[in-house]
């Protein structure tokens, strides 16, 4: 595993790979890498035969008083964590590697980025989208993998690359979870003993949708209002949204007759969470037929 931090050397060591008729795959990561991370770095050594792993904490993307200052770096452990994973290439940039003194150009995608994560974080999808556009055009991988946890993010990714004729296939990856639910994130680090007992109730409360609907639950705003008197119970955990959307546009959905994404973000302290889950209702019972 090599590490690469400008961004001609990358591209060399990626266009020798291509050169033997590997596939590239990459790993877009913000470092801090845990067991969520991980699996991405696993799919993509099992489905490509060139893998890199990008970690860069991207300015762009963080709004003014969020976290970017604070934001855990830590390269030589992430780079420990890598090694028994058969990574090729680790590109680990500098900012101003990424962003010159002059950098004016952005990526915006309209539509799916305006609601939730958009709405309560304005500019964050277009730092998202403007640097995933450059790592992309720095390693041109054949696939990139994202987690399902940032369900939004996966989905604008998927609109920019569709909608600008990117070569490059989308694998979105599971949430991976702690024993307790909790959805892993690098801000997770950020959190007290006490907030951690907390942070729990964003899972519990998306289970909790997933059971209303298996027991056969079809009003969302019913849901929605079980999910946040669950979240109210915590002191420490101020809710930002909950929502029910069409896993395609991320609009609210009416009622739920098809597969639909229950999504929460909240402050647990200071710490801001998101986690989301699918919820598919069981067909209509053919019961009497
Ligand atoms: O999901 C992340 O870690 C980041 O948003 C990404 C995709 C690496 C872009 O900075």
């Amino acid at each position: 595993m090599q590490l690469f931090e400008t961004r001609q050397a990358i591209r060399e060591a990626v266009t020798a790979a291509r050169r033997e008729g590997k596939t590239i795959g990459v790993v877009p990561t913000m470092g801090a890498l845990h067991a969520g991370h991980l699996s991405l770095v696993e799919a993509c050594t099992k489905a490509c035969d060139f893998t890199v792993v990008t970690i860069f904490v991207n300015p762009t993307q963080f709004g003014p008083g969020e976290d970017f200052d604070k934001y855990p770096r830590r390269l030589e452990a992430d780079l420990e964590a890598l090694a028994p994973y058969g990574v090729d290439a680790v590109f680990a940039p500098t900012n101003e590697e990424m962003y010159g003194p002059r950098h004016s150009t952005y990526v915006v995608v309209e539509g799916v980025t305006e609601p939730w994560e958009g709405a309560c974080r304005p500019g964050h999808f277009r730092g998202v989208t403007t640097i995933v556009t450059k790592l992309f055009q720095i390693v041109q991988p054949d696939v990139a993998f994202f987690g399902q946890k940032d369900y939004q993010q996966a989905l604008v990714v998927r609109r920019m690359v569709a909608d600008l004729d990117m070569p490059i296939e989308i694998r979105v990856c599971p949430i991976v979870r702690e024993p307790d639910g909790l959805a892993l994130s690098s801000r997770n680090v950020y959190l007290s003993a006490d907030e951690r007992r907390q942070a729990r109730s964003l899972s519990q409360s998306l289970e909790l949708a997933a059971r209303l609907v298996a027991e056969g639950l079809r009003d969302p705003a019913t849901i929605r209002e079980c999910m946040l008197e669950q979240l109210s119970q915590h002191p420490d955990v101020r809710v930002e949204y909950v929502a029910l959307v069409d896993p395609e546009t991320m609009q609210e959905v009416a009622s739920i007759d098809a597969p639909v994404v229950a999504a929460v973000a909240a402050f647990v302290g200071e710490t801001r969470l998101i986690d989301n889950r699918l919820l598919t209702p069981a067909e209509p019972s053919s019961a009497g037929a």
